[in-house]
C-alpha cells in the first residue's frame, strides 16, 4: 500500500470529522436561535404587539370555577333561556404565584368560556350539564395596558379568532367597570373561585370594600 494512499484516507477521515463538527455546531446554533424565539413560560403571546394569541391548551390549565347563569345581561336575558355555564382557567405559573401571594403576577392570562347548559337526559332528567362552547373571552394582566389589564374576545366557534386585538373604546369601559366595582381581588371575580377565595382571605388580599 503506497504511503500517500493511507495518508489520503486519513485526510478524508479528518475532513469527515471536521464536517461533522461544523454540522453539530451549526445545528446547536440553529436550535438555540429557535429556542430564543419561543416565549418564556406560559404567559401571554401576542402578534402585532398587542393581539393576544388564543392559547390552544387552556383546557389543560388550572380550572378556577364555573358559574351557572352568571352572565352579564341577567336583567335583559329572557327568563325562558336556559342559564349558560361559564368556566374559568388560568395559566399555571400565575396560578402558582396566586397560591403564594394571593395576587396575580404580571403575565397572568385568564380565560372565560361560556357553554350551553343542557338537561333532560338519563339517568337524571332534571340535572344540568355542559354542552357546546358559545363564547371565549380573555383577560390579561400586563403593565403595558392602561390600568395594567387588557380584555379580549375570541368570539364564537366557527368564527373564532386565532389572535384577538385588545377590546377598546366604550366596550372595554364596560368590562373595566364591572371588573373593578364587583370583584373581590384586583380585577377578578375570585369570590366565585372557592379555593382561591380561601387563599385570598388567608393572605389578606380581598379588596377592603368587598
Ligand atoms: C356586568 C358585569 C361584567 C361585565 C360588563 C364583564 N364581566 Fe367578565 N366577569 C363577570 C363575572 C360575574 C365573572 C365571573 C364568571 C364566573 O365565575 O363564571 C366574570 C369573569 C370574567 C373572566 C374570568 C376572570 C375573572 O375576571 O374572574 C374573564 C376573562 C372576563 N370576565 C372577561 C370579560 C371581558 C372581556 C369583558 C368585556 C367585554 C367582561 N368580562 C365584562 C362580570 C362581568
Amino acid at each position: 500500500m503506497p504511503y500517500h494512499e493511507t495518508g489520503r484516507v486519513a485526510m478524508m477521515r479528518r475532513s469527515g470529522l471536521l464536517c461533522l463538527l461544523v454540522a453539530l455546531v451549526w445545528a446547536g446554533a440553529v436550535s438555540h436561535a429557535v429556542l430564543a424565539q419561543a416565549p418564556a413560560g406560559d404567559g401571554p403571546r401576542y402578534v402585532n404587539g398587542t393581539s393576544l394569541v388564543r392559547p390552544e391548551d387552556y383546557r389543560a390549565w388550572p380550572f378556577l370555577g364555573s358559574g351557572l347563569g352568571l352572565t352579564y345581561d341577567a336583567e335583559t336575558a329572557a327568563p325562558s333561556t336556559p342559564p349558560a355555564f361559564s368556566n374559568v382557567f388560568v395559566n399555571p405559573s400565575a396560578y402558582r404565584a396566586f397560591l403564594q401571594t394571593g395576587t396575580w403576577p404580571d403575565g397572568t392570562v385568564l380565560l372565560l368560556e361560556f357553554r350551553r347548559s343542557l338537561t333532560g337526559t338519563r339517568p337524571n332528567t332534571t340535572g344540568r350539564f355542559q354542552g357546546e362552547l358559545t363564547l371565549l373571552e380573555a383577560e390579561v394582566k400586563d403593565a403595558r395596558f392602561p390600568g395594567g389589564w387588557a380584555y379580549f374576545t375570541f368570539g364564537r366557534p366557527g368564527a373564532m379568532l386565532d389572535a384577538a386585538p385588545p377590546i377598546g373604546g366604550e366596550e372595554v369601559e364596560r368590562c373595566i367597570e364591572c371588573h373593578t366595582e364587583h370583584t373581590a381581588v384586583e380585577r377578578t371575580f375570585v369570590q366565585f373561585y372557592p379555593t382561591l377565595l380561601e387563599v385570598a382571605r388567608a393572605r389578606g388580599t380581598v379588596k377592603p370594600g368587598f
